[in-house]
């Protein structure tokens, strides 16, 4: 089996096209590199042992991702390729509906005109909105709170519409909130300025590049006040996308599955957890909650076990060693 993995020079196509290898599949990685390096590419390829094909390019670019198809005999596709932040969403909605659905379109035009159809989106728990109940399952209601978040419920309705009226067939994984980075400390997360998400802010404060982390607020009604997510190691999520190409076979049409641990930490308890792997104190204040923030999710995982065979097998301390190791030896992630 081939596989086309859009995007695949980023955080969690990285570590993804490293399980891909492992579980002996082929891969060709299309990405235009707009929030990546090919270092990434040329360090999963020390890592695997293996060839790994590199298209650089527009994933919204039929032709080109029609070729790329073609030329390398590809049968699946992995679909990462978009713009994620959810603050830049914001300002420039245009910019984020254009790549985001354009990508996609892209991507499924040229697998509609090339006569191959299992494909794994990368949807987000952002498509919860702010859940009434946790944890959340696959029926709980779904919205959205910024362009971002609709780009990915625009784009798992257009597959659910697609899927219905062709040979399409879909799995639409909703990841929480993956963190860590392959335990050889080569590859891993490499933010664009200053990061957005908990995790990789607390490292940069860690390795002395950010002076503090910020808190946004103590006051939801949590048991410590600060907001609870449900945290996952990305070489868990990776392996997930390795089931859910499998399990494609015998789940025709269109399925949204959420990949989670089912447990959520609060940012303290989070800052807590990294305190005790690093073995230092991680300097944080409180400020205001910041807009578009839930208080609280996490994961209903039945579906993912009983669909994908898939559960989350690594704790939170693993999460953050293997992220810290990334962290350490490469401050400046792939350094360009
Ligand atoms: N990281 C998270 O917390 C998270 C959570 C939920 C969902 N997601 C989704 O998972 C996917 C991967 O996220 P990530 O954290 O690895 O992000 P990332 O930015 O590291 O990876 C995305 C990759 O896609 C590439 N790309 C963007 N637009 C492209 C285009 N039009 N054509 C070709 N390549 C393009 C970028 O260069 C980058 O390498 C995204 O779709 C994101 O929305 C991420």
């Amino acid at each position: 089996m081939t596989v086309l993995v859009t995007g695949g020079a980023g955080y969690i196509g990285s570590h993804t096209v490293v399980a891909l290898s492992e579980a002996g599949r082929r891969v060709v990685v299309l990405d235009d590199l707009s929030n990546s390096s090919e270092r990434a590419v040329d360090a999963v390829r020390a890592l695997v042992g293996a060839d790994v094909a590199f298209v650089r390019g527009d994933a919204a670019d039929v032709n080109l991702v029609s070729q790329a198809i073609v030329e390398h005999d590809v049968d699946e596709v992995v679909h990462f390729a978009a713009f994620k932040s959810v603050s830049e969403s914001v300002e420039r909605p245009l910019a984020y509906f254009a790549n985001n659905m354009g990508s996609l379109i892209g991507v499924v035009e040229a697998m509609a005109g090339t006569g191959i159809g299992r494909l794994v989106f990368s949807s987000s728990c952002t498509v919860y909105g702010e859940p009434d109940e946790v944890p959340v399952t696959e029926a709980s209601p779904t919205g959205a709170a910024n362009p971002y978040g609709w780009t990915k419920l625009h784009g798992e309705q257009f597959l659910a519409q697609v899927a219905a009226a062709s040979e399409l067939d879909v799995m639409l994984l909703r990841y929480f909130n993956p963190v860590g980075a392959h335990p050889s400390g080569t590859i891993g997360e490499d933010p664009n300025g200053i990061p957005e998400n908990l995790v990789p802010y607390l490292m940069q404060v860690a390795t002395g590049q950010l002076d503090r982390l910020r808190v946004f607020g103590d006051d939801y009604e949590t048991p410590d006040g600060t907001a609870i997510r449900d945290y996952l190691h990305v070489v868990d999520l990776a392996e997930g996308h390795v089931a859910a190409l499998d399990a494609l076979a015998s789940h025709p049409g269109c399925t949204a599955v959420n990949l989670g641990t089912g447990r959520g930490y609060s940012v303290l308890e989070v800052v807590t957890a990294a305190e005790a792997v690093l073995g230092r104190p991680i300097p944080h204040e409180v400020v205001g909650r910041r807009p578009g923030d839930v208080a609280r999710i996490w994961a209903g995982t039945e579906r993912a076990e009983h669909v994908l065979g898939w559960t989350a097998t690594r704790d939170l301390a693993e999460m953050l060693a293997d992220h810290w190791r990334w962290q350490e030896a490469n401050p400046d992630g792939f350094g360009d």
